[in-house]
């Protein structure tokens, strides 16, 4: 059974007919590729307004409009660079409108990499990381307060991405790490002054390893623009992807993993499936948590 039917399957079983997130309005940073991708497609599935929110216009419109295509007038995307106050605020604004007047769920995924060792990281790849995954993040969930400090009695939650490495470390990824690690307190600091009054949930999920193109083989030649004209290049250096086939290909990547009890990385959308069941009712007293999906790894 494909996995749409089995959730279906699921909603009629416990009595959501139109979706476990019907109208919910849900702004995803990052939502024009990979995880952040999967989760517009997975919420708007169910019954969410989602507001593709990514710095790649291409790519963000591709997003709406394939779900608007599924079901017209389920989402927007609104292009722009979360390091920009300017769009933090009309990014709110059109959201809010879009979602006659309400927004239920931040998805803070929007991010990247920079990677270097501590004595050569520079001060700019340094702050860029800060700015992305906790300024950012900080500042959409301030300008969004309006829409989350109510009570309507209808659910809010905000979910902000971490990753393995603000929880571990990594080697050559101080300013990542740091960042990651940062995303856990807000998300704290978040449940404990917006959870008492409005029943406002925040969560961070840390992912291990997600095959996107952040993961992928640095040679493929990915790479992400800073305002300044700087490009960052994005991926691993040196990591080929084993070309084998069938049950060889199987076997080569159990070896390639041991260190995954799963033995293979998550795909972007079983990554964003874990941020959909964050967002779901079925998680409505988990508050304040980091979840760590991981398939196991550094348990
Ligand atoms: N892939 C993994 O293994 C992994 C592991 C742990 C954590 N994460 C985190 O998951 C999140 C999603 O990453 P992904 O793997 O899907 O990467 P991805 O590169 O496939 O997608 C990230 C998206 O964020 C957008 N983005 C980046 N900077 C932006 C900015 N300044 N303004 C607006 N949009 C911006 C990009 O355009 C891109 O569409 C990130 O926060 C990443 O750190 C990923």
């Amino acid at each position: 059974m494909a996995p749409q039917d089995r959730i279906a399957q699921v909603n009629k079983h416990l009595n959501y007919p139109g979706g476990v997130l019907a109208g919910q309005v849900a702004i995803i940073t990052g939502a024009g590729q990979g995880i952040g991708a999967e989760a517009a497609r997975l919420f708007a599935n169910e019954g969410a307004k989602v507001i593709v929110a990514d710095i790649d216009a291409t790519k963000a419109n591709g997003v709406a409009d394939a779900i608007n295509a599924a079901e017209a007038g389920r989402a927007l995307a609104v292009v722009g660079d979360v390091l920009d106050a300017n769009y933090i605020n009309d990014l709110v604004k059109r959201a809010a409108e879009f979602g006659g007047g309400k927004i239920h769920i931040i998805v803070n995924n929007a991010g990247f990499t920079w990677d270097a060792v501590v004595h050569k990281m520079t001060d700019k790849q340094w702050e860029t990381m800060l700015a992305v995954h906790n300024t950012a993040p900080f500042r959409l969930v301030r300008a969004a307060a309006p829409y989350f400090r109510v009570k309507d009695k209808e659910p809010r939650v905000i979910i902000n991405i971490s990753s393995t490495s603000g929880i571990h470390g990594n080697a050559g990824q101080t300013n990542y790490s740091v960042a990651k690690a940062g995303v856990v307190g807000l998300t704290k600091t978040i449940a404990k002054e917006w959870g008492p009054a409005f029943g406002v949930r925040s969560n961070t999920i840390a992912f291990g390893y997600v095959t996107t193109r952040l993961t992928g083989a640095k040679e493929a030649g990915a790479f992400i623009t800073q305002p300044d004209g700087t490009k960052v290049a994005l991926g691993i250096p040196g990591k080929q992807l084993d070309a084998k086939k069938g049950s060889d290909a199987k076997a080569a990547e159990a070896a390639a993993y041991p260190d995954i009890p799963l033995r293979r990385p998550a795909s972007p959308e079983e990554a964003a499936r874990s941020i959909l069941g964050v967002a779901s009712p079925w998680f409505s007293y988990v508050n304040g948590e980091t979840i760590r999906v991981t398939g196991g790894r550094n348990m």
